[in-house]
C-alpha cells in the first residue's frame, strides 16, 4: 500500500474525529502563515480529515495554540467543522474532563487519533507524579481511550464494519530502545536508572501492548485498534533528544536526512485513520509507512506483557483516584 496519497481518503462527512496534538504544524496553502505555529504531525492528519468533511476536534493542552490553528484551518477551509478540546496530556484529571466534554457535544466518534507526544526529554514527573514520557505518550491516551469506548463502541453499531477505529502512534523506537523486559513494572513508571531514549522506548512500546489488547478485549464491538510507525518526519519531537542529548544536535541531519515535513509525514497516520483498505481483519496490527501491516517487536507481540500491562495501568490509574 505505499502508493497511498491522502486523495484517496473517501469522503468522510458524518464522521467525527479527535486527534490529539493536532493544533500545529505545516500548512500546505499557506506557506506565509506556517511559521506562526510549530511543526508536528497532528495538524497534517486535521487538514485532511477536515478537507474530506470530517468534524474534528483538536485535542490540545494549549488555548491560545489550538485557536490559531483553527484560525488557520478556517483561512483554507472556510466551512470546516473543527472544534478545539482542552486536553494536558500531562494532567489525567485534564484528560478524563477533555472526554466528558467530547461526549457532552457529540453522540458518535468514529476516528479517535492518539498522537500527541514526546521524546527523549529530560527526566521529569506530571501533575500526578508519574514519568512524563509514560504518562504523555502512554497513559494519558489509555486514559481518554477508556472513557471514549462507550460512545465509540455505541458509533460502531451503527456503523459500516472497519469504519471506527482507534489509531495509537507508536515508533520503530519501541523495538530499538525499550528494555530487554519490555516495560519496567515500576511505582508510576519513574525509571529514573534507565535512559531517557529507553525511557521513550518504553512509552512506545506501551502503544503498541496497548493496541492489541485493545483488539483482543474490545474486537467483538467493531471498533477497531491499530498502531504504527509515522516513519521519521522533521518535527518539533526533536526538541527533546537536542535537549537532553548534546551528541544529538550533531547526528540530527543525518537521522533526519530525506525525511519528509510533518504534512507528508502524517500520511501514514491518515492511512490507519480513514482508509478503507484498511479493514477488520487489519484489527490490533502494526503498520510501518504507509500501510505495511508488520509484526512488532517480540515485546510488542508478548500477549502475556500486554494483559499484565492492562492490569497495571488500570491499577496505577486508581491509585490516583481516576
Ligand atoms: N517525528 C518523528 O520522526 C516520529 C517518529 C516516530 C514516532 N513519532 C510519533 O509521532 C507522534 C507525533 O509526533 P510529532 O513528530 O508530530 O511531534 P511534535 O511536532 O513534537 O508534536 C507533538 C504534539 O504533541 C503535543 N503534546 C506534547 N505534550 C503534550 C501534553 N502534555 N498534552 C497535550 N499535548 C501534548 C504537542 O503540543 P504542544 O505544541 O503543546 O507542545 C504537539 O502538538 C508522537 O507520538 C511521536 O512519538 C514521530
Amino acid at each position: 500500500m505505499s502508493k497511498f496519497e491522502p486523495s484517496q481518503l473517501p469522503n468522510l462527512a458524518g464522521q467525527v474525529a479527535i486527534v490529539t496534538g493536532g493544533h500545529s504544524g505545516l500548512f500546505v496553502l499557506l506557506p506565509i502563515l506556517q511559521n506562526m505555529l510549530t511543526k508536528s504531525s497532528g495538524p497534517g492528519t486535521t487538514t485532511e480529515l477536515l478537507r474530506h468533511g470530517a468534524t474534528v476536534y483538536i485535542a490540545s493542552r494549549s488555548r491560545d495554540k489550538g485557536e490559531a490553528a483553527i484560525k488557520l484551518l478556517k483561512l483554507e477551509q472556510p466551512t470546516a467543522d473543527v472544534h478545539l478540546l482542552i486536553c494536558d496530556l500531562g494532567d489525567l484529571e485534564s484528560v478524563k474532563s477533555a472526554a466528558a466534554e467530547f461526549i457532552q457535544q457529540e453522540h458518535r466518534l468514529h476516528i479517535l487519533v492518539n498522537n500527541a507526544g514526546v521524546m527523549c526529554t529530560p527526566y521529569s514527573e506530571t501533575k500526578q507524579g508519574f514519568e512524563t514520557q509514560f504518562q504523555t505518550n502512554y497513559l494519558s491516551h489509555y486514559l481518554l481511550t477508556r472513557q471514549l469506548l462507550p460512545i465509540l463502541m455505541s458509533t460502531a453499531e451503527t456503523s459500516p464494519k472497519g469504519m471506527v477505529r482507534i489509531v495509537n502512534v507508536s515508533s520503530d523506537g519501541h523495538a530499538k530502545l525499550a528494555p530487554k523486559e519490555g516495560i519496567l513494572f515500576v511505582d508510576k513508571c519513574r525509571a529514573k536508572d534507565v535512559s531517557t531514549w529507553t525511557r521513550y522506548g518504553m512509552s512506545k512500546l506501551a502503544n503498541i501492548l496497548h493496541t492489541k489488547e485493545l483488539a483482543r478485549r474490545y474486537g467483538a464491538s467493531g471498533v477497531i485498534a491499530v498502531c504504527l510507525h509515522p516513519g521519521t518526519v522533521k518535527t518539533n519531537l526533536s526538541q527533546g533528544p537536542r535537549n537532553s542529548t548534546p551528541l544529538y544536535r550533531l547526528i540530527q541531519p543525518l537521522v533526519e536526512l530525506g525525511a519528509p515535513g510533518p504534512e507528508r509525514g502524517a500520511w501514514p497516520l491518515l492511512w490507519c485513520a480513514a482508509s478503507s483498505t484498511l479493514t477488520v481483519e487489519d484489527n490490533g496490527s502494526y503498520f510501518l509507512p504507509i500501510g505495511k501491516k508488520t509484526p512488532a517487536s517480540k515485546s510488542g507481540e508478548d500477549k502475556v506483557l500486554a494483559g499484565r500491562l492492562w492490569d497495571w495501568t488500570e491499577k496505577e490509574l486508581a491509585n490516583a483516584g481516576v
